[in-house]
């Protein structure tokens, strides 16, 4: 199975390699790994140094908030993550300083940012990282007790690959498929908005 980018442009071996699989192996993740990744989120760039990223971390064999975090995930995301031996929540600081009214216009960004850094390191080290917007915010806010002015963002899977066969006909068709994107023609413009920049050449 090849998962690797097909791209137009060459590209970092880590960028090429990075995809998000949902067949995850039950091997767990060693803490100096983990604790690697978290150092990766760490040093990202953020508007005004503010690091706005939290991250809850848990870890299926040692935390019983592992649990209690699944339990946060949308039904289909919930299927799959079964194996997952790490589940952690990115949380957004919506505010700059210690002042809840001065609102942080890039905290978003920055999180993303900051996971980016998380899932490069982690495709260094050979494991990989599943990203899910479909969970209840609102029930991590109270399991984890997040104070307000915190945003939960992103759930985010992290183990080892696993094999598809674990997972039902319709995933598994998905986990093998190519991955695809849109052209960078209709994303890059320079004058006109809509326009391809004559930088792409496709
Ligand atoms: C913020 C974010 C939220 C996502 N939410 C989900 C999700 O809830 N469930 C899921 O299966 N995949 C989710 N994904 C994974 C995307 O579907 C996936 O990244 C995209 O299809 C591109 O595939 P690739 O990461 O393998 O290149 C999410 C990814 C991101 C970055």
């Amino acid at each position: 199975m090849n998962k690797e980018a097909i791209s137009d442009y060459p590209l970092h071996d880590l960028i090429k390699r990075r995809w998000s699989p949902r067949a995850f192996s039950k091997k767990s993740v060693e803490p100096e790994k983990l604790r690697s990744l978290l150092e990766a989120a760490r040093w990202a760039p953020s508007s005004g140094n503010e690091q706005p990223w939290r991250f809850i971390v848990t870890r299926k064999d040692e935390d019983e908030a592992f649990e209690l975090l699944r339990a946060c995930l949308n039904e289909g995301n919930q299927a799959w993550a079964k194996n997952v031996p790490v589940l952690m929540l990115s949380i957004a600081k919506m505010f700059r300083g210690d002042d809840v009214t001065r609102p942080n216009r890039t905290a978003l960004y920055d999180v993303g940012l900051s996971v980016g850094n998380l899932v490069i390191q982690a495709t260094a080290l050979g494991l990989h990282v599943h990203q899910m917007g479909g969970f209840d915010a609102q029930k991590a806010r109270q399991t984890f007790q997040i104070p307000a002015h915190f945003e939960p963002i992103a759930a985010i899977a992290v183990g080892y690959l696993g094999d598809p066969a674990q997972l039902d006909e319709k995933l598994r068709e998905r986990e093998i498929a190519p991955r695809e994107r849109k052209p960078l023609r209709e994303l890059i413009f320079t004058e006109k908005w809509g326009e391809s920049s004559s930088i792409i050449e496709k």
